[in-house]
């Protein structure tokens, strides 16, 4: 089961992991739409990916999502990439504000949920939902309870989804550090500290975001596949 011809929907890519799905299924022939809430970033990635179709969605507006779905044609492949930062919701646990701490889910979780209840019945028969979390889920660094937590409960929703939505296929990629946009901004004293948290892995790097867009082709492809979490971290349950 190849990508020619497919139609896939990259929620989130317009820029980091899934500009780099959107390339790559591009390269293997697929018909991509990319969707997130900005318009001017998706138009400035669509022109670096040739022109392909774009969508203004917010996944966690469910009504918005649903009538994005009302009027769209039927996919092969739903992949979200899309998440925010959550900054918010990190620090020690006893002083965690827990309002932001909630809104740590709002994207990554809830969003997810939402895509799929509205994105399930606009999928082909064998086609896949595929969504990103990250390896706190498995490996916690302190002062990110949180997002730990809602790491491992977005694992558990594939678990569920895959479950409930079969045959379709539901799965997940959980990366490591991955150098997109949102790492190289950072400051030479951050990136230091990430690239320290990478040291004892296996393959002691940051990832790149071609090497985990692989993980997401490989999921779409894979006919026999589904409820698992792929872990592309470099590692991380080896480390150290
Ligand atoms: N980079 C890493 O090191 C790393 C590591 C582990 C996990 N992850 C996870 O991998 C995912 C992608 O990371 P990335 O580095 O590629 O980040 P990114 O470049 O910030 O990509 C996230 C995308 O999500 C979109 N988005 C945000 N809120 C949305 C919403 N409500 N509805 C629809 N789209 C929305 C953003 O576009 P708009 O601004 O246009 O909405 C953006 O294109 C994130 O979930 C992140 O937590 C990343």
């Amino acid at each position: 089961m190849g990508l020619q011809g497919a139609k896939i929907l990259v929620v989130g890519g317009g820029s980091g992991i899934g500009f780099s799905v959107a390339k790559t299924a591009l390269g293997e022939g697929a018909e991509v739409t990319i969707a997130s809430t900005n318009a001017d970033k998706l138009a400035d990635a669509s022109a670096r990916l040739g022109g392909v179709a774009t969508a203004v969605l917010d996944i966690t507006d469910e009504t918005a999502v649903a009538a994005f779905f009302a009027g769209s044609g039927i996919y092969d492949h739903i992949v979200s990439t899309a998440g925010d930062w959550g900054e918010g919701g990190r620090g020690p646990v006893a002083e965690l504000d827990m309002k932001k701490a909630e809104d740590l889910f709002r994207v990554r979780l809830w969003g997810s949920a939402i895509l799929a209840k509205h994105g399930a019945a606009r999928l082909n028969a064998g086609g896949s939902l595929t969504f990103t979390g990250g390896m706190s889920a498995w490996r916690p660094a302190k002062g990110s309870v949180m997002a730990t937590a809602m790491a491992g409960s977005l694992a558990h929703l594939t678990l569920g989804l895959a479950k409930e939505l079969a045959p379709l296929r539901v799965n997940a990629v959980f990366p490591g550090g991955v150098a997109t946009e949102v790492y190289e901004v950072l400051s030479d004293s951050t990136k230091a500290a990430w690239q320290a948290r990478f040291a004892s892995f296996p393959l002691p790097r940051i990832g790149e975001p071609d090497e985990v867009a692989e993980a997401f082709l490989y999921l779409m492809k894979a006919g026999y596949t589904t409820g698992q979490i792929l872990q592309v971290d470099g590692g991380s349950m080896l480390a150290g």
